[in-house]
């Protein structure tokens, strides 16, 4: 491995700059205006894959944005590997926040600043690399590879789900192998196994039927701003607990020697409330905050709209008010089932003076993968040679909704090697990568070739 992982290194400034191209595309799904920059992201990824020496690209249309395919099936006889990763990002806003252009990357000492640095481009690049090494020092890889690159992760993955039902056998492997999270601390090799899913809801309150003076009619109507107010506080009792019947039925308790590893992970709050600066972390009794995060599901109102928000002052009742909510949910909890809960809940309380509407804007499966298996093996030697420390394993809150698909559609054991780190800003303000991270995740996935074809 010695010529190849020295390949890496000498070409470091180069893939910086092929990275710095990445990311000045704004690739951003949510938002209609930016679909032909999602086209030539897709153009773009392809091409890097057929230069890498992929030797079957394709784009894929879907009813939203395109899919990205690359195989190169030149080992018969050894294992397949599917790398998962997705070219599209999250919106920029608020715009003010950011202390350099988020499409023009800024390097900043260790850091590449910019929308998509760290999820997911700049980490899915890392395996487009580390296939061209190979290619270019030993003219062939040591194992079957295919990549599929999507463009919609950020809004649900919503077309995914119908393609890898369709091309099951395309799609067919031994493992998938995803960098999408994030390094338990910076330096720290880390593997992933498991993620929360997610219910996302919109409630919709309407009270009279247009906007009143607060005078002439308060007291006489419910106001929709106060009436979701109190709904959204009845979701929690004093405890921090959901307060939705049923709604813990399906979680998976900790396990004992689960509960020991976190311990063993030195977790520190002070740290935490520090970074995020607040006096106190807070959160469910009588869990600690990695449970809170990892294995307890949560509920948070995401944004709430109504009534006069200008500036100034304007005495009025509003006709309707608004929340978007969403539930972090941990296996084996089920999206479907909780949106119902969810939905049947709120009807409930809703106070008879106001017309509810519950919408289920997009949900994501919760996973987790058994910390075995020759791919999961595979990916810890790598990424222990690579940044020569010692594994660690985590869950995460966050949420990759393919991954439980590929769990129940192929089958096949998905490993998670991040090399992100949550402090990188990912969906806020001067998002960036570490780009030593970059450069020991490419090695990474270059050991993991040599490991998982053994
Ligand atoms: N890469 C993230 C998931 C993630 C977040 C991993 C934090 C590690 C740390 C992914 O791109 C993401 O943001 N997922 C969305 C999914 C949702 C839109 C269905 C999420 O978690 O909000
Ligand atoms: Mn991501
Ligand atoms: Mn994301």
């Amino acid at each position: 491995m010695g010529p190849i992982i020295q390949f890496i290194k000498n070409n470091h400034n180069l893939y910086v700059e092929e990275l710095q191209s990445l990311l000045r595309i704004p690739s951003i799904s949510t938002l209609q205006e930016n679909n032909e920059d999602m086209k030539h992201c897709a153009t773009f990824v392809a091409d890097k894959l057929k230069q890498a020496g992929m030797n079957r690209v394709e784009i894929f249309p879907t009813e939203g944005h395109p899919l990205v395919y690359g195989e190169w099936l030149g080992a018969p006889g050894k294992p397949t590997v599917l790398i998962y990763g997705h070219y599209d990002v999250q919106p920029i806003d608020p715009i003010e926040l950011w202390d350099s252009p988020p499409f023009e990357p800024t390097i900043k000492g260790d850091n590449i600043f910019a929308r998509g640095a760290t999820d997911d481009k700049g980490q899915m690049y890392i395996h487009i690399k580390s296939v061209e090494a190979f290619f270019k020092v030993k003219g062939s890889l040591p194992l079957n590879v295919k990549f599929l690159i999507e463009g919609e992760e950020e809004i649900g993955s919503e077309h995914l789900g119908g393609f890898i039902e369709q091309h099951k056998d395309l799609l067919k492997c031994d493992a998938v192998l995803i960098s999408d999270t994030s390094l338990y601390e910076a330096g720290i090799p880390t593997i992933t196994y498991g993620l929360r899913g997610l219910a996302y809801m919109e409630i919709e309150v309407t009270g009279p039927n247009k906007d009143l003076h607060s005078g002439s009619f308060g007291g006489a109507v419910a106001n929709p701003i106060n009436v979701l107010a109190e709904i959204i506080a009845k979701l929690h009792d004093k405890n921090g607990r959901i307060t939705i019947p049923n709604f813990y039925d399906d979680v998976l308790p900790l396990t004992k020697e689960e509960k020991k590893n976190f311990e063993l992970l030195n977790f520190s709050d002070k740290n935490l409330a520090k970074e995020l600066g607040v006096k106190e972390l807070t959160g469910e009794a009588k869990f600690s905050t990695l449970e809170r995060l990892w294995v307890r599901p949560t509920l948070d109102c995401n944004g709430i709209i109504g009534g006069f928000t200008g500036k100034g002052a304007k005495t009025v009742i509003a006709s309707q008010a608004s929340a978007k909510i969403s539930m972090r949910l941990v296996p084996h909890q089920d999206p479907k089932k909780i949106a119902k809960i969810f939905t049947k809940y709120i009807k409930s309380i809703a106070p008879k003076s106001v017309k509810v509407k519950i919408s289920d804007l997009h949900g994501a499966y919760p996973s987790i993968s058994p910390l075995t298996g020759k791919a999961l093996k595979a990916a810890a030697v790598a990424m222990e040679k690579a940044f020569d420390k010692k594994i660690v394993f985590m869950r995460e809150g966050g949420s990759i909704p393919v991954v439980a698909t590929f769990q129940r559609m192929l089958k096949t054991p998905t490993v998670l090697m991040g090399f992100g780190l949550n402090s990188e800003n990912l969906h806020s303000p001067n998002e960036h990568f570490s780009l030593t991270h970059f450069q020991l995740g490419i090695q990474s996935s270059a050991y993991f070739f040599e490991e998982f074809s053994k």
